[in-house]
């Protein structure tokens, strides 16, 4: 069913995890490197979220990236384009990806603004030769590659490597809340993107063929328990409690999730108390990857 939301909301919200793979194994014609196959049972999760998306209304696509480290606060784009060559550097030769990016200035600097009422330290990237990260590209392709929505991207900074997990939850739920009063405020329909993976041990040497699936499995056994603790929390509507145990899990699971990205979506998502839905999970080099959505007005619906 075709839905029409109102404006100023955040109309879906979903975890888009960024291993370079899913791109090199989805032979766009952006990136240079071929593959034959690989990872599909992840590539099918994106297929199923993108289908999903596709029936919502949505003006704007903003995603916080683990792979735009910034130490002096928070940095947003703030320029109406960028382009340029993309590439991984762990795997160069499956990501050298050409993108060209249109970006919501009005919606970037009412983030900017609102994370700075709310005693936040944010900046506007407003350098046109700033090559935008790796993550936030991946996401946004594998969620909607045919790039026709403008999008804002949000760095992490390094709160919790610098001072603790818990000043980095404490600041990304209040950056989620923040980036929600500004959709609300410029009237936007905006879907939120985290782009982390879950745990993240991994493999160090690569088969010869990368996309040989035969050497695709979970790392460890201990991080897969608590990657289906996460994703059980959050199937349930538990995000609260997701939440509660975020900073043991980023240590017990050496998560992404230690970049704030999923922490700044639950938060502007208002912790939710509805299911999430689960479109997919499966290992990219050992790391635990969930692709899941939150539909706001599904919720509505119970
Ligand atoms: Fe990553």
């Amino acid at each position: 069913m075709s839905t029409a939301p109102a404006p100023g909301q955040i109309v879906a919200g979903a975890l888009a995890p960024h291993p370079p793979h899913l791109v090199y194994a989805e032979n766009p014609p952006q990136n240079e490197p071929r593959a034959e196959c690989g990872w599909e049972v992840l590539r099918w999760g994106y297929e199923r979220l993108r289908a999903d998306l596709q029936k919502k209304q949505i003006d704007v696509i903003i995603v916080h990236s683990p792979h735009w480290k910034t130490t002096q606060g928070t940095h947003v784009l703030a320029l109406p384009q960028f382009q340029g060559l993309s590439v991984d550097p762990i795997f160069p030769h499956l990501f050298r990806y050409q993108y060209d990016l249109r970006v919501d200035v009005e919606l970037a600097h009412a983030i900017v603004a609102e994370g700075r009422a709310a005693g936040l330290e944010l900046q506007p990237m407003e350098n046109p030769k700033f090559r935008v990260d790796y993550g936030s590209i991946i996401s946004c392709h594998m969620t909607r590659p045919t790039w026709d929505l403008p999008i804002v991207a949000i760095s992490s900074n390094r709160a919790h490597f610098d001072f603790g997990n818990e000043v980095g939850e404490q600041l990304q739920v209040r950056l989620g809340e923040a980036t929600r009063r500004a959709v609300e405020r410029t009237g936007r329909r905006a879907l939120l993107l985290a782009s982390n993976s879950l745990s993240h041990r991994h493999f160090t040497v690569e088969p010869a063929l990368p996309e040989d699936m035969t050497h695709e499995h979970i790392y460890h056994h201990g991080q897969y328990l608590w990657d289906m603790r996460m994703i059980n929390h959050l199937r349930a509507g538990r995000s609260r409690q997701a939440l509660a145990e975020m900073p043991d899990f980023i240590d017990g699971a050496i998560s992404e999730c230690k970049d704030g990205s999923l922490t700044w979506l639950l938060s502007a998502l208002g912790f939710p108390a509805y299911p999430a839905e689960l479109y997919g999970y499966g290992t990219v080099i050992g790391t635990g990857n969930a692709i899941m959505g939150w539909d706001p007005a599904r919720a509505e619906a119970r």
